[in-house]
């Protein structure tokens, strides 16, 4: 039993298969071509062996390099070693990357398969639960540099997306829950009645019960699907996937990254970008209430205070100038008209801004 969402680009659109299984069906690779799976130090171990025997059944030839574990990979060194191991295994322009891992593979293999040879084929075996529902979708591929995240990168779709759900059984608890911050996002943007399923679905969603997270998983692919498929370069309203982003990129990067998972800081970033649109938009206060208790409930944190300190409003605000969104040093925001329905590019009074902190202070 899986699912499958199509994102739909026309010739450049692919399925997104979703299950506990192989889901190796949908791959159309041709025989006899060069594939390089690229991993990282955690995953590889996990499920290199199983992905590379399931890839050489269908008569591929399969090489496969890890990347260290971690975000720190995602440079251009990094990459230079994809593309070093790409030509030894005599990758020609019929072969396949396959990103096998989380975000961090994901956007750094893509960014590799985009660019290697002009672009070779793609799929993404997405590892984590961020990258089943987010990462993975929409052909987004980046690496950092010194300066700032994700500030080289290319839109490139891949063939094929193929989450297997029983990988997320070995995630840290943290790293798990992290991920649903994101999942309770699209509720949020796109679908009451999907916040609401969340709601009534709290316990199979913390204790990773396969049928709901197929069922959730599918809907948040569906709902990425829809999205990308109407502003694939993020031109208009491929930004409300970034609700609760603002404050969470400036949170991770003033707390210094890996101190928040990026998940934990979208949820904190949620409940401020729902205070401020309840104070800016008439958001629905008891609506921002359902926010904060959904995301506490499933065991994400629903404030900035760590160790009984949260970090100052003004290195936030500093922070969040620089960001690649802003505008002459102006956050632009996607607000939350209604539950399931959300406005983006908003500019908001500096008094506003700072007031909406106390509700995550
Ligand atoms: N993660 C936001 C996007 O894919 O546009």
């Amino acid at each position: 039993m899986s699912r499958c969402v199509h994102v739909e680009l026309d010739e450049r659109g692919y399925d997104i298969r979703i299950g506990a299984s192989d889901l190796t069906e949908g791959l159309c690779l041709q025989e006899g071509t060069a594939v390089l799976v690229v991993s990282d130090s955690n995953v590889d171990p996990l499920y290199g062996d199983r992905w590379q025997a399931r890839l050489e059944d269908r008569g591929l030839v399969v090489t496969r390099t890890v990347v260290p574990a971690g975000e720190a990979s995602k440079q251009l060194d990094r990459l230079n070693d994809i593309y070093d191991a790409a030509l030894g295994a005599g990758l020609d322009r019929r072969a396949t990357i396959v990103a096998l891992g989380g975000g961090m593979v994901g956007d750094l293999a893509g960014f590799a398969a985009a660019t290697y040879l002009r672009g070779v084929r793609f799929v993404q075996v997405p590892t984590t639960l961020l990258a089943m529902v987010d990462s993975a979708v929409g052909g987004k591929t980046a690496v950092n540099l010194p300066q700032g995240k994700n500030l080289v990168g290319a839109f490139y779709q891949p063939l094929h997306v193929a989450a297997d759900l029983r990988t997320l059984a070995s995630l840290a608890d943290r790293e798990y829950l992290s991920g649903l911050g994101e999942v309770v996002k699209y509720g949020i943007i796109w679908d009451a009645a999907f916040f609401t399923f969340l709601e009534e679905n709290v316990d199979a969603l913390t204790s990773r019960d396969l049928a709901c997270l197929e069922e959730v998983v599918a809907r948040c692919c569906e709902i990425k699907a829809e999205v990308v498929a109407i502003d694939e370069r993020e031109s208009g309203v491929r930004a409300i996937l970034n609700f609760g982003h603002t404050l969470a990129h400036s949170l991770e990067a003033a707390c210094g990254y890996g101190a928040w998972l990026h998940g934990e800081a979208v949820a904190v970033g949620m409940v401020y970008a729902a205070a401020l649109s309840r104070d800016v938009r008439g958001f629905d206060g008891d609506d921002v209430a359902r926010i904060r208790e959904l995301l506490a409930r499933l065991g994400l944190p629903v404030s900035a205070v760590r160790d009984g300190v949260s970090p100052e409003w003004e290195a936030l605000r500093a922070v969040m100038a620089t960001d690649k969104k802003s505008e002459n040093t102006l956050p632009r925001f996607v607000l939350a008209e209604k539950m399931g329905a959300v406005v983006f590019g908003c500019d908001i009074e500096e008094a506003a801004l700072k007031q909406a902190y106390e509700d995550v202070t």
